[in-house]
């Protein structure tokens, strides 16, 4: 199925003890594993990226860094279908999603290989020379997610080898193939041996991989990707030995509809942030607050979408939503929209299953698109990130009343409204309690915009000209001149 299949050779290097191995499913079809790989070490895997620092930070021009990174980027645009058939494989998500997230992986490459060349400033002084100096921050190891197997790793290694630092990184045990492939390609696009190492780990080991990261004094810098709960372990780890963290965590998106805005257009943005990924990612909708007035057009127009959504096996090309990660995902969106129910919400829509009955059963990973109306405020699938395809929706009478709502969660990471309306537009976007957002668009995410939240969602922005100042650390040299 792929045209180069060493692409996820991972052989045992026998850094991990126990040369442990770990299974790796396909979701569409939890019973096939798709392979086993190996673990690594990640104590090993650090001490490789700090011998290798002084020769990457200090003999390195940014230019060769730029060069090295733009190769890297080229071999995985004409890697790009494999990419995507082992992402989709892995993951679940629909073959198109994979296509585009191969092109969004590769875009932080391409952006850090040009952020990589930027001068850094100095100034001056009467008594003498002022200067600020960039100064890369070191070894920095890094934990992605799953739900988005290429971009959230090279998203964190691009600005990092940029900025002269070594990354050491660990992919989620549900998704290493995708990380093997790049790291593959990384070692054929000349990128040294220990600028850019690779932790495989299983479940059961992967707690200890975080502690080791967080805790060991080689590493300076932890970026993670993941939940708010395991954010909170990783930063009491970290402060040990006063890292610098980057922590990209949950949110619970609110998605407003005024009455001014064009439903359609609404309907639309709706879809493609709520059902991204089959709902996983941090960013997706959760929330749906929509105006009286507009309550049910919008309704009944989405729940037309969702009635027509194909869903199935991602290798599918006319797939539109994939399976959900794993059955814990599955029971968890099952529970939450039960409870809802239960709590005196309507279920007002599901959309179908894969008609392939094979692929359903007590094992299925597949949840139907599904759209909750008059859901209490109360619920768990209100309060909490639903992370799967459930749209639960709400009616407000005023501007006020939906911005006391959207605002009233502990988390803050993305939120989108819809309005034609310029003054509404800017002042409910700057009172939103959120990291970004998106005005009559579904989805924001861009490699040249800081992606970020506030609150329990997280510290720090990654993408953008700030994405590579958290890998550097400004050093302030006076220079005396004046006698
Ligand atoms: C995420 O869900 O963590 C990232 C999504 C994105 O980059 O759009």
């Amino acid at each position: 199925m792929l045209k180069d299949p060493t692409l996820t050779e991972w052989p045992d290097d026998g850094s991990s003890p126990s040369s442990a191995t770990f299974p790796v499913f396909d979701p569409a079809s939890p019973t096939s594993i798709l392979a086993q790989v190996s673990s690594r070490d990640a104590k090993a895997a650090i001490e490789k990226c700090h011998d290798a620092l002084p020769a990457w930070r200090d003999q390195t021009t940014a230019m060769h860094r730029s060069s090295l990174l733009s190769e890297w980027s080229k071999l995985i645009q004409s890697n790009s279908e494999d990419l995507a058939t082992i992402m989709t494989l892995e993951s679940g998500k629909a073959l198109s999603e994979s296509r585009g997230e191969v092109s969004y992986a590769k875009s932080f490459l391409d952006y850090y290989a040009a952020e990589a060349i930027r001068p850094t400033g100095a100034g001056g002084d009467p008594k003498g020379h002022v200067m600020a100096v960039q100064q890369a921050v070191g070894v920095s190891a890094m934990i992605a997610p799953w739900n988005f197997p290429l971009a959230m790793i090279t998203r964190k290694v691009g600005p990092c080898l940029a900025a002269g630092c070594c990354a050491v990184a660990k992919p989620s045990e549900l998704t290493p193939l995708s990380a093997i492939a790049l790291k593959n390609l990384a070692d054929r696009a000349g990128i040294p041996d220990g600028v850019f190492e690779l932790v495989t780990a299983s479940t059961e080991s992967t707690p200890q991989v975080g502690t080791e990261f967080c805790t060991n004094p080689l590493v300076k810098k932890v970026s993670f990707t993941g939940s708010t709960r395991v954010g909170k372990i990783l930063m009491q780890q970290a402060s040990g030995t006063v890292k610098k963290v980057s922590m990209e965590l949950g949110g619970n998106a609110c998605f407003v509809v005024f009455e001014d805005a064009d439903i359609d257009n609404a309907v639309n943005a709706a879809v493609s942030s709520k059902f991204r990924n089959a709902g996983q990612t941090c960013v997706c909708s959760d929330r749906f607050l929509i105006h009286a007035s507009v309550h049910d057009e919008f309704v009944s127009k989405l729940a037309e979408k969702v009635k027509n959504m194909k869903v199935g096996p991602g290798m599918d090309p006319d797939t539109q939503m994939g399976p959900m990660i794993n059955v814990a995902a599955v029971q968890s969106v099952t529970e939450k929209v039960k409870s809802a129910v239960a709590d005196g919400a309507t279920l007002y829509e599901q959309g179908s299953l894969p008609e392939d009955g094979t692929l359903l059963g007590p094992n299925s990973h597949f949840y139907p698109p599904t759209v909750l109306t008059n859901v209490s405020l109360d619920s768990d699938i209100w309060k909490t990130e639903t992370f799967g395809p459930v749209a639960a929706i709400v009616s407000f009478e005023t501007d006020e009343e939906a911005l006391q709502i959207a605002n009233n969660v502990d988390v803050g990471l993305a939120s989108y409204f819809c309005t034609k309306d310029l003054s509404r537009a800017f002042s409910f976007a700057h009172k939103l309690e959120v990291g970004m957002v998106g005005v009559n668009e579904g989805i924001i995410s861009s490699t040249v915009a800081p992606f970020g939240g506030v609150k329990e969602s997280g510290i720090g922005t990654e993408g953008s000209p700030l994405g590579i100042k958290e890998y550097l650390e400004t050093k302030y040299i006076f220079m005396k001149t004046a006698q």
